[in-house]
């Protein structure tokens, strides 16, 4: 389904065209009036487009019906008024869109732009720039002698709103412009927020909604989030919101008549941006005729996922300024840019069930089950709700159509419930359709979300402690989904890594009674596997193999693989550096263990609780009386290490360098590698597309390093100059 059935509903019940028209705009206009005015859209932004592309169609085989104020007559949304109105020197325009998500949707374009240039087979290729779509908010910035003086929002293309005090509060939107800049330039680009800042932030946000301070909520998407700060109108709380930009065009700039800067390609003055300290992302780069276009759309499409921010799309513009200029416009569309859409990262389900999700630590995680729903390039039918809180404040009921998101790597999640009263608020004035038929009724819905009292997969006491969001299963290693998950963790890569062990299988060896424990791994024959469905010899012997395998270990894996709340694997490491051997882990004191860099008092706790449980200890010795086995250190043989008391943020893309293999060189070096930017930071790592962390270090002054600047650190050079 694409669509709640109301609103096919009553679109397609209406009998005629020019009534269709009317409540095409009504359902519009309301959901447009949510997304601008109020940041709070109603409705995925695939099925508003659809709706606008109906209307479209309509008005375009209507042309007597068309009227100003219908939204396609638009670009943008209206002006808040508690802004002052900037009228744009030269319009904000918008670009067609393409959303057809085969490469046909280059190919269209590179031929329409060639037949408008009449170029014919034997001419060559015409030369693009290719740009991802940011998905936030376009901005233009407006600079005069050097100085920011201004920032105005899109508004409806014609007239914006002045949102410069917030802007000002963007870290990589410069100021000031070196002294070659011109005397007037308005640089266009898009204001984002990168998904772990939104993450981030709506993490604080469930915070404050948990301690129970009024008038907070969690936002939808990182665009809503950026669009909420953009135009928060208290530019305090509009600078705790972290921001990102991204140049890639220009408004108005003093003429070269007039001794402004001559450009003759679009690629150029990105360029020349960047080299005035604009921020021009590093995924933009010419590509020749339509097959470069196809790869560049292919290539964009496969890094989607673990970009640090959402695009909804690739977009093409002609590279050469005298083309764009031949090309000119249409309506108020560029004949020489087009957005060429990927699959839509938000789409409208029903929900089929609420169900509740048992995880390794007993905690109970509520689940929307849906009917299937092509989103972010997948089909989804599950969808987290987080917790009972977050279930009941988004009021979320089985048979509810809901908007779920799936963007990167992140679980894919039910962000709103879109309940019919709200988009047609406007539309059922009237209680009848004109020829007389009833209006379908809102259907009746389902009953609130409330967690279960009992854990459902072992029936043992569901708690929730004070100051918690989460409820937890107190059946401990008693609950069989518990000891799955404790299986799982433990056979994963990162830990004690049996190959071949997944859900299925721990699953079935589970749920058979052949498994109790973990030590039961170890102890699992031919016989009892090959009796497994889907089990064949083979598969059997592997299993064994892997599991043989897996008794040589290191100890960090090995007390990460134990699963002990709040010990991950850094924490792990610091462990088994500091006591060298497992039985001092776990004779240690409380105070003995907070000497340990990494472990404060609640991690202390945690290890001081899991390794008092005697049946606890008992999987230890049975671990290593089934051979699990690891190298001994000594004690506290801490050597000092060139990085040791340094700790590093790393941000943004290094040229070679993995994430990964920068943390595990910094660490080896005895450095350490944080989350977020603090005073205590000692350099900042930044790469390409850096965000929020390295404003954050360039204001409170943390000296940033690139990757020759960490690798020259990590040989025991001193600190190389800043970049
Ligand atoms: S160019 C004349 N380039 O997409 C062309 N726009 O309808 C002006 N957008 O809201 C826009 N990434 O904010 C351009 N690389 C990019 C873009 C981009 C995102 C947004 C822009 C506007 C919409 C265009």
């Amino acid at each position: 389904m694409t669509t709640p059935d109301l609103f096919a509903g009553l679109i397609a019940k209406l009998p005629d065209d020019a009534e269709r028209i009317t409540a095409l705009r009504q359902t519009l206009h309301a959901h447009a009036h949510r997304y601008y005015v109020l940041d709070e859209p109603s409705v995925p932004d695939a099925e508003y487009d659809r709706l606008f592309r109906e209307l479209q169609a309509l008005e375009a085989r209507y042309p007597e019906l068309m009227s100003p104020d219908s939204p396609t007559q638009r670009v943008g949304g209206q002006a808040l008024e508690q802004f002052a109105p900037v009228r744009h020197a030269v319009p904000m325009l918008s670009i067609r869109t393409e959303t057809d998500t085969q490469a046909s949707g280059a190919e269209n374009f590179d031929a329409r732009i060639r037949r408008e240039l009449a170029l014919t087979d034997g001419d060559a290729s015409v030369v693009y720039v290719a740009e991802p779509k940011f998905d936030g908010l376009a901005m233009s910035l407006r600079y005069e002698h050097g100085t920011l003086v201004q920032a105005a929002t899109r508004g409806d293309g014609e007239t914006g709103e002045d949102v410069t005090q917030n802007i000002r509060t963007i870290g990589q939107i410069p100021l000031k412009l070196p002294a070659d800049a011109p005397p007037v330039l308005e640089v266009r680009g898009e204001v984002y927020m990168r998904r772990d800042d939104f993450e981030t932030l709506n993490e604080r946000q469930r915070q404050k909604i948990a301690a129970g301070i009024k008038g907070e909520k969690t936002f939808v998407n990182p665009r809503n989030a950026a669009a909420g700060a953009v135009r928060q109108l208290d530019p305090a709380i509009a600078g705790q919101r972290p921001l990102s930009f991204f140049a890639y065009g220009l408004g108005e700039v003093t003429p070269a008549s007039a001794g402004g800067p001559e450009f003759s390609s679009h690629f150029d003055l990105l360029q020349t941006l960047k080299i005035w300290g604009f921020p021009v992302s590093s995924l933009i780069g010419r590509a020749q005729g339509a097959t470069e276009l196809v790869a560049y759309y292919e290539a964009i499409g496969k890094q989607r996922d673990a970009l640090g921010f959402d695009i909804d799309g690739v977009v093409y513009k002609v590279d050469s300024l005298a083309l764009q200029q031949r090309l000119g416009f249409v309506s108020r569309e560029p004949r020489w840019a087009v957005a060429h859409k990927f699959p839509a990262q938000e789409m409208l389900t029903t929900v089929l069930a609420i169900d509740v999700q048992v995880g390794r630590t007993g905690k109970l995680t509520p689940v929307a089950k849906l009917a299937p729903v092509f989103v972010g390039g997948v089909t989804v039918t599950n969808a987290t709700l987080h917790n009972e809180d977050e279930a009941r404040r988004k009021d979320v009921r089985v048979g509810d159509t809901v908007i779920v998101r799936r963007a990167g790597d992140v679980i894919p999640e039910v962000v709103s419930v879109v309940l019919p009263s709200i988009p047609l608020a406007s539309a059922t004035t009237t209680a009848a359709t004109p020829d007389g038929e009833p209006l379908p009724m809102q259907p009746q819905r389902g009953v609130l979300f409330a967690m279960p009292k009992t854990c459902p997969v072992c029936a043992s006491v569901a708690l929730r402690e004070e100051g918690e969001a989460d409820y937890r299963c107190t059946g401990g290693l008693f609950c069989s989904a518990q000891r799955k998950q404790a299986m799982l963790h433990f056979a994963q890569r990162r830990a004690v890594e049996v190959e071949g062990l997944g859900d299925k299988l721990v699953d079935q060896l589970v749920d058979a009674g052949i498994v109790h424990t973990l030590p039961d791994l170890y102890r699992l024959g031919l016989t009892a596997l090959a009796n497994l469905d889907r089990m064949a010899d083979k598969s059997a012997l592997n299993l064994l193999d892997a599991l043989q395998k897996s008794k040589q270990t290191t100890l960090p894996r090995f007390l990460f693989g134990l699963g002990i709340r709040h010990v991950g694997e850094a924490t792990a490491k610091e462990l088994a550096r500091h006591f060298g051997k497992l039985d001092a882990v776990m004779d240690a004191t409380e105070t003995q263990l907070l000497e340990v860099a990494d472990v404060g008092p609640i991690v202390a706790k945690s290890l001081r609780t899991f390794f008092d449980q005697p049946h606890n200890r008992e999987v230890v010795e049975q671990l290593r009386a089934c051979g699990v086995t690891w190298p001994e250190g000594e004690p506290a043989a801490r050597t000092p290490t060139p990085l040791s008391g340094v700790t590093f943020v790393l941000t943004g893309t290094l040229p070679t360098l993995e994430r990964e293999a920068a943390k595990a060189l910094i660490e080896a070096a005895g450095g350490k590698v944080a989350g977020s930017v603090s005073k205590k930071t000692s350099y900042v790592v930044a790469g390409a597309e850096a965000g929020s962390k390295l404003d954050k270090a360039l204001a409170l002054g943390v000296p940033v390093l690139d990757e020759a600047g960490l690798l020259a650190l990590l040989q025991g050079d001193p600190p190389p100059p800043q970049v």
